[in-house]
């Protein structure tokens, strides 16, 4: 605790003076001097706290069950499943399925992603590994041109982008093994919602007119998403995807085997030989989901539960904390430069770490336990200089990435129970690599630019990777998606988890602070202000509203450089509990995503 103050007594003046000036963000602003007059708060009939008219940011509050998600049908579907009985597991399934439907340049049947349950009966917690493999026919060097260069279209667009998805078979795993339901029962909103069709949003519509230049150019999609004189779908129209109703009732019939052995499988395998894929028969009939035994660690009097490798965000965001732990953050004040200071510093440590330590833990002894000591943070703080921010150039040398779109999606349940589920998944960039396997309606993934196609050059996320992320058969590529919970007391308290690619670690880092440090609600946490570093490019991307101008010049004079980044740091779905109240917050960073409870 006492090297706040060493910190704050070495900061240059410009910074301490910084510190005094309020920040814009309306999320840090105190309670004024003089409360708001106390008759204008209706008295709760039981504490809750967090309905506080002192906040502008309210969660959705519930008493049963809540779904939180980036697409309200979806919501409502995970919602319907809780309120027929099923429990957390069967209406996160039944969610992934939907999503498959509603948000498909994220949601997915051919993706992979990483979820976590709590298990209230047995107390357990569970992390399911479906990260995408690598082909069997996938090397090293596959995406490497004859001049050494990365041909960026094969990594990223063509039917070589793709690694053998994922997500069917750990919808599986979990609801074969938590969940009530069956595979035909969870399914079946998701086959209705296909089949009768879904009112195309705001969102949707410009999001498929931004894709045409993908999606236009496979037969497949171009048939599902465009109408058939070319023209773009309106908002309000309805959109059906009979194909894709046809492919999940298969799944729901025939669960998993139908995907990975069946039907779907021969489609999907037929589709990748007709077009220079790689994905053969046996790639499908040998994917497995993996449990993995989640991170748990201590931060600040909480217990923190976060995905393991291949995961990069659960090892990074304790390694990350075991070195805020010697601050005192709440003192030093929410995104001011003492903070801030810190903070980027201690991202800057993690992402070069990523850069080399990190890949498949069935590959390689990934050293989770050196990268989270308690000395290894020691010798990070005593590398972070007081008053001046370090060049990544001197912590390690890299290249700047090219800037892309990217689009994953998280969603969150908790049940009347307790049972809790946190699932991240993608097709990695927005709609994959857009080519629907012919007949299927199902979208593939370009999960295969997560791997480095070559050490030291940047993946679509500018994350730079080293021989640990190679590309070998069936291994898995390294990811940032980092479903993550809170834990107080030895219970679930906090759910979350989000897209945003590199951005994801950082994002769900900053709303588990913003719990734990600066004691906000989870719409507080959701909304407030984000910034990020990930080692390289050199800089520290800020949110356009939020930072004062006094932080960002008192920063620069410590030598950091900003760049607004919008609003494209993830889009995280949570949920808290506190007492006998659930509280969703939907990010309102992305039109459309919402929490509904019950
Ligand atoms: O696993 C990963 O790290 C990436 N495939 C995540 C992609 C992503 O978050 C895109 N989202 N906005």
């Amino acid at each position: 605790m006492a090297r706040n103050l060493a910190l704050t007594s070495a900061l240059s003046l410009a910074l301490v003076a910084c510190q005094s000036a309020p920040s814009v963000s309306a999320q840090t602003v105190a309670a004024p001097a003089t409360p708001a007059p106390v008759a204008e708060t209706p008295a709760p009939a039981q504490s809750v706290p967090l309905l506080d008219y002192q906040s502008i940011h309210h969660p959705v509050t519930a008493r049963n069950g809540m779904v939180v998600s980036q697409e309200e049908l979806a919501s409502r579907v995970g919602v319907q499943i809780l309120e027929q009985g099923g429990n957390a597991v069967d209406a996160a399934v039944a969610v992934g399925f939907a999503l498959a439907v509603t948000l498909p340049r994220a949601g997915n049947v051919a993706g992979g992603g990483f979820m976590m349950i709590y298990d209230a009966e047995t107390d357990d917690y569970i992390s399911i590994d479906y990260k995408e493999l690598a082909p069997y026919a996938a090397f090293r060097d596959m995406y490497v041109d004859e001049n050494g260069e990365v041909d960026l279209d094969a990594a990223r667009r063509e039917y070589t982008a793709s690694g053998v998805p994922g997500t069917v078979a750990a919808f599986e795993v979990a609801l074969e093994n938590y969940g009530t339901m069956s595979f035909a029962e969870v399914v079946a909103p998701a086959v209705e919602l296909a089949r009768n069709g879904i009112e195309v949003t705001y969102d949707l519509a410009q999001s498929l007119e931004f894709a045409e230049d993908k999606l236009g150019s496979n037969a497949a999609a171009r048939a599902i998403f465009y109408h058939e004189d070319g023209s773009y779908y309106q908002p309000g129209e309805i959109l059906v995807q009979e194909d894709l109703a046809w492919s999940l009732e298969q799944i729901g019939q025939y669960g998993a085997a139908a995907f990975y052995e069946g039907e779907l499988a021969e489609m999907i395998v037929a589709d990748q030989e007709a077009n220079g894929g790689l994905i053969t028969m046996q790639d499908m009939a040998d994917y497995e989901a993996e449990l993995r035994e989640p991170l748990r660690f201590d931060y600040r009097g909480y217990e923190l539960v976060l995905m393991p490798p291949p995961s990069s965000g659960g090892v990074h965001i304790q390694q990350m904390f075991n070195v805020l732990d010697e601050f005192d953050l709440a003192e030093m004040g929410h995104n001011s430069a003492a903070t801030m200071h810190i903070v980027v510093e201690a991202m800057r440590q993690a992402y070069a770490d990523r850069s080399v330590h990190l890949g498949d833990p069935d590959f390689y002894d990934i050293p989770v336990e050196w990268l989270t000591s308690d000395e290894y943070a020691e010798e990070t703080l005593a590398a972070i200089p007081a008053d001046h921010a370090r060049s990544s150039a001197d912590v390690n040398p890299g290249v700047a990435p090219p800037p892309e779109s990217p689009d994953t999606t998280h969603y969150s349940v908790w049940d009347s129970e307790g049972n809790v589920v946190s699932n991240t998944y993608s097709l990695n960039y927005s709609y994959g690599n857009g080519a629907v396997a012919a007949g299927t309606g199902i979208l593939m993934n370009n999960g295969m630019d997560d791997f480095s196609a070559q050490p030291g050059q940047p993946n679509g996320y500018g994350l730079i990777g080293g021989e640990y992320n190679s590309i070998e058969p069936h291994k898995r590529s390294l990811s940032s998606m980092t479903p993550a919970m809170i834990l107080q007391d030895g219970k679930p308290y906090v759910v979350t988890g989000s897209p945003g690619g590199s951005r994801i670690i950082t994002t769900v880092m900053q709303v588990l602070m913003n719990v734990i440090d600066f004691d906000m609600n989870i719409a507080e946490a959701t909304n407030a202000p984000r910034f990020h570093h990930q080692w390289y490019p050199d800089v520290v991307f800020v949110e356009p509203v939020g930072f004062s101008a006094d932080t960002i010049r008192a920063m620069e004079a410590m030598g950091y450089v900003f760049e607004e980044a919008g609003y494209t740091m993830g889009s995280t779905q949570s949920i808290m509990r506190q007492g006998d109240f659930l509280y969703g917050a939907a990010d309102p960073r992305r039109p459309g995503a919402m929490a509904i409870g019950y």
